[in-house]
């Protein structure tokens, strides 16, 4: 569907269209597993409890999922990840490699194209918060 009337699928909140709540937690599980089994960026996962990972992740979830035009208020994704990219090298390609498991695991779940362009869409300028050095990356690293 490219554009004209809207659908099920291509208006509304995102949470609703997706499937609900149930849909977007069978989605982060099946792409915490995704990242878990991956030969390579388990070197950045290892000594991480994936449980905590996922409560820490739940709020950008949320906001992934939720209502179009929020800005996103929590905590700078570079800081978060300031360790693994300064201590164990996590590279842009790492960040695609998990962008691209998150999709995989929408499209197993059924979520249409529409739907995963969208979410896409949201998750991709966090790429540059990542990787764009801050003023606060040294007072993390102290
Ligand atoms: C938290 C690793 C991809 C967003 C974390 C933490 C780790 C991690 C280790 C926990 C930091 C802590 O304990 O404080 C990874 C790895 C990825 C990945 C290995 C592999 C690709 C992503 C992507 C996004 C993302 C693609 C979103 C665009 C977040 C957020 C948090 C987080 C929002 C929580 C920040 C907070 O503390 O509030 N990640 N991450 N991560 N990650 Fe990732």
């Amino acid at each position: 569907v490219k554009s004209g009337a809207p659908t099920a699928a291509n208006s509304g909140p995102l949470l609703q269209r997706v499937g609900g709540l149930d849909v977007v937690k069978k989605v982060v599980e099946l792409f915490y597993r995704k990242l878990y089994a991956d030969p390579h960026l388990i070197k950045f996962l290892a000594d991480q409890d994936v449980m905590h990972l996922r409560a820490k992740q739940s709020m950008f979830v949320s906001w992934l999922f939720g209502p179009p035009g929020t800005p996103y208020t929590g905590k700078s994704v570079r800081v978060a990840h300031l360790r693994i990219i300064k201590q164990r090298g996590f590279s842009p390609e790492d960040f695609d490699l998990g962008m691209k498991y998150f999709e995989e695991a929408m499209t197993e779940l059924g979520a249409p194209e529409v739907i995963r362009g969208e979410v896409m869409r949201r998750m991709k300028p966090f790429k540059d918060a990542f990787f764009t050095p801050a003023a606060s990356d040294a007072a993390e690293e102290a």
